[in-house]
């Protein structure tokens, strides 16, 4: 029976680069929608960028632009790694849109219609600079529990502790410094503590299947077990759902100045992207969301969201007139070499990084559905490992099956095969045919890891029915023709069914085998036939390269200075000794200009100098002598834009003639030098005042 399905992964934030953390989880989802798909099932994935928030808007306003710029370049950004992954969703939105805010606005009338929404005053940390109220995240401070600096306002990351920002001791704003003020304001609250709730929930995470069992069992930590009259560790409280201007999002119905929280808005953002496909597509909205809908409704996540995915997200959906989701799949964290992702250590991978430095995506997919078993363990990115194993299993096991055949088929019998003796192949190459069935189980169970296995083992049992048959022997002897012909059609076919088997991990490379094979696209069910007599296949062409380790090398390389850009929140204050006061024109007696440099060396003999020499809209080039060796190196600074002082009277050193002085920002205590760059668009000889 033909199942109706829609898919979900979690929204990706819109003010960051795609890493191989988030290419677990679409990995692991695709693989899942594309079995799906195979088997002939209406399956859709969809997602969208998650959009709204107040980290979002301060990144927009630090970049000089508004948060639709900022989410705009990052949709660009997102989908094209989603591709170069061959993710295929069905639609990618964004949850900045008329249909999201359109169930937000719904769901939200619907739940306080329901007497489930209360106004409450509360008391929130203000910065009294930034005039804003600031979000846990953006307040900094010393650890009430160790004392240690710099720690947000919601957890320590030296001991562990939680606590609320108020908890904090000399608590600052991490946006700009400011001792920050305790203001009340009203908020809107989803009263997740109703009895209704509660009972709905109670019920709702047990039932069979709904959850994973570590995942049900960390959800009774919030509702208690009534079955053996357990109470709650941390009873459910209400949920605050509005956040106060500024902020970027959605402006609540009947609440002027009050915007919906961003994880209010982000999972009616799966419905938001789904609208827009039957808007697209002719799809009914209401057949997948609808009370009565019987289509399966799956949500993959990452065990960190599970609170919001089983219990705040079903119950919005329940009271609020739609059906809830058949079921949720967590999934671990991703390490990289047994640690959690590092910028420091390179190990913190973009998706981008990992296409531009010429590594092949199918076999990260390969390698992520090897380790993924449907559990929420967390998942290792061994690199060593990585390629031993790609290059072992797909390149010496698999690929090698169609290698070593087709040279046979193609000059010996014209590119065509023998009939496939059903009775024969299953005789010669046991349990190919016959694992379709388990195999497509694993799948369905998200234990990709055993249906890897399994295929690997077939490989194995092919490769070594090649050497007890030895084609290359058979093909030195005429007399040997007709069963060289007969082994190298087994090989052909079982390169198929591998290729079937296969397919929901790698589908680029299924596609070329297809051509390869010259079939149409293979669906699951061919896996219970074999290609006809008569049958020709194209000519090989190698269908994928070894991992060469330089590649993990240049990877690594490649992500090590990703730390210097994302550093987004400011430090402690501490008290600046200012010079004296000036007037402006004092000021304006400093000649400021925008310099691109033209050219950069290393001086032979200077420790800390660089040559640079610098194009600020003048006839011919300046000489400028910068101190700035220990933190740039020359060839990197090449192009570049920053400012200069142009009046500066020239100043004889012992290298030359300096004609003028870049800005650079620097700390008390030399932690770093910073050279000033002007916004794009800023030319050569532009005055900066
Ligand atoms: O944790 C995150 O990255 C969130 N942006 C996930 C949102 S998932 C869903 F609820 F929208
Ligand atoms: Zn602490």
């Amino acid at each position: 029976m033909q199942r109706k399905i829609l898919v979900t992964n979690a929204l990706p934030y819109a003010n960051g680069a795609i890493h191989l953390g988030h290419m677990l989880e679409l990995i692991q989802t695709d693989i899942w929608v594309r079995f799906q798909k195979q088997c002939g099932h209406e399956c859709y994935l969809v997602c969208a960028d998650d959009t709204h928030g107040a980290p979002i808007m301060l990144s927009a306003e630090k970049e000089g632009i508004t948060p639709e710029q900022l989410i705009n370049r990052v949709y660009v950004e997102h989908t094209r790694d989603f591709a170069s992954f061959h993710i295929g969703f069905d639609n990618y939105h964004t949850t900045h849109s008329d249909e999201t805010r359109e169930y937000a606005e719904k769901i939200y009338l619907a739940l306080k219609a329901n007497g489930l929404i209360e106004m409450r005053v509360i008391e929130q940390y203000f910065d009294p600079i930034k005039l804003m109220f600031l979000p846990d995240r953006f307040i900094k401070g010393e650890c009430p529990k160790c004392g240690a600096k710099d720690q947000y306002g919601d957890s320590c990351e030296v001991c562990g502790a939680a606590y609320t920002p108020t908890d904090l001791k000399n608590a600052y704003s991490a946006v700009t410094g400011a001792k920050p003020e305790l203001r009340s304001s009203e908020h809107y609250f989803f009263k997740l503590s109703d009895a209704r709730c509660q009972e709905f929930l109670q019920t709702w995470t047990r039932e069979p299947g709904r959850l994973q069992a570590e995942a049900s069992n960390k959800m009774q930590e919030w509702l208690g077990d009534p079955a053996s009259n357990a109470a709650a560790a941390n009873p459910l409280t209400d949920w605050d759902i509005s956040r106060d201007a500024p902020y970027f999002g959605f402006e609540i119905p009947d609440a002027p100045g009050k915007y919906f929280y961003v994880w209010l808005d982000a999972p009616i953002g799966y419905m938001g992207s789904f609208k827009h496909l039957c808007n697209r597509t002719g799809l009914n909205f209401d057949d997948f969301w609808g009370v009565d809908s019987t289509a399966e409704l799956y949500h993959f996540i990452g065990k960190d969201i599970l609170y919001f995915h089983a219990l705040f997200f079903p119950a919005t959906l329940k009271f609020s007139g739609h059906r809830t989701p058949t079921k949720v799949f967590a999934h671990g964290f991703l390490t990289v070499d047994g640690a959690k992702m590092s910028k420091s250590r390179g190990t913190f991978i973009t998706a981008e990084s990992y296409i531009n430095t010429g590594l092949n995506p199918e076999w990260l997919r390969y390698y992520f559905a090897a380790k993924l078993n449907g559990s929420i363990e967390d998942i290792d990115l061994n690199l060593e490992d990585f390629a031993l194993r790609v290059n072992s299993d797909l390149i010496g096991k698999y690929i090698n099956i169609a290698s070593r055949a087709a040279g046979f088929i193609a000059k010996r019998f014209g590119g065509a095969l023998l009939g496939g003796d059903d009775q024969k192949f299953r005789a010669d190459l046991p349990g190919i045919i016959e694992a379709a069935d388990e195999i497509a189980a694993h799948f369905e169970a998200r234990d990709t890891a055993r249906a890897v296995r399994r295929i690997m083992a077939l490989a194995d049992t092919v490769n070594q029915y090649v050497d007890k048959n030895q084609p290359w022997t058979l093909a030195k002897d005429p007399a040997q023709d007709a069963q060289l012909h007969h082994v190298c059609t087994a090989l052909i076919n079982a390169f198929r069914l591998l290729t079937i088997y296969l397919k929901p991990v790698l589908p680029m490379l299924a596609a070329n085998a297809e051509t390869f094979l010259n079939v149409s696209p293979l669906q699951w069910s061919d896996a219970a036939t074999l290609l006809p007599a008569g049958h020709t296949i194209k000519p090989y062409t190698h269908l994928m390269q070894r991992i060469d380790p330089k590649q993990i090398e240049a990877l690594i390389a490649a992500n090590v200075h990703s730390l210097e850009a994302t550093v987004t929140t400011v430090a402690a204050p501490v008290p600046l000794s200012l010079e004296p006061e000036i007037a402006i024109t004092d000021f304006t007696k400093i000649d400021l200009r925008i310099a691109r440099i033209v050219d950069a060396q290393h001086v032979v003999g200077a420790d800390k100098l660089i040559q640079l020499t610098l194009d600020i809209g003048e006839e011919k080039p300046r000489n400028v002598f910068a101190g700035i060796k220990s933190a740039y190196d020359p060839a990197a600074l090449v192009g570049r834009h920053t400012v200069v002082v142009a009046n500066l009277a020239p100043r004889k050193m012992k290298f030359g003639l300096s004609e003028g002085m870049v800005l650079a920002a620097s700390g008390e205590d030399s932690s770093g030098l910073f050279l000033l760059s002007p916004d794009a668009g800023a030319t050569p000889g532009m005055r900066v005042k």
